[in-house]
């Protein structure tokens, strides 16, 4: 029963996520941030008028790139440009809990 509802839930938000921003989004394993924070920001904002390009520094498995992209296509003359080191191992960060970021991106 809690599966079902989490999967009608994943529906019911994906079906939001279109609405709002006109485009579906990735699969959840794709992103780690929630990008709906910076996309309204982009927007509330008026950041696809304002001249040059996006950059993204630390891209992961791309989900979050794809949203990015994806609002960006509504501002074609822009470009996205994706960093990142794509090496689990790298990142050092280690939160107050003891929690791990190359443990994270391990799982
Ligand atoms: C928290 S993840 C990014 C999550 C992603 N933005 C998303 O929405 O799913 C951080 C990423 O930054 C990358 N990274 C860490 N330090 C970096 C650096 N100095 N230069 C480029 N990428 C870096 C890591 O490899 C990792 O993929």
């Amino acid at each position: 029963m809690g599966r079902a509802k989490d999967r009608a839930r994943a529906i019911r938000d994906a079906r939001r996520f279109s609405q709002r921003y006109g485009f579906t989004p990735p699969p959840a394993w794709a992103g780690m941030s929630r990008y709906e924070t910076l996309l309204d920001e982009i927007l509330e904002c008026g950041l696809l008028d304002v001249p040059g390009d996006f950059v993204e520094i630390g891209a992961f498995l791309g989900g979050g790139s794809y949203k990015l992209a994806s609002l960006l296509k509504r501002a074609p003359e822009k470009c996205l440009f994706v960093l990142d080191v794509f090496d689990p191992a790298f990142d050092k960060t280690e939160c107050d809990s003891g929690l791990r970021m190359r443990d994270v991106y391990d799982q």
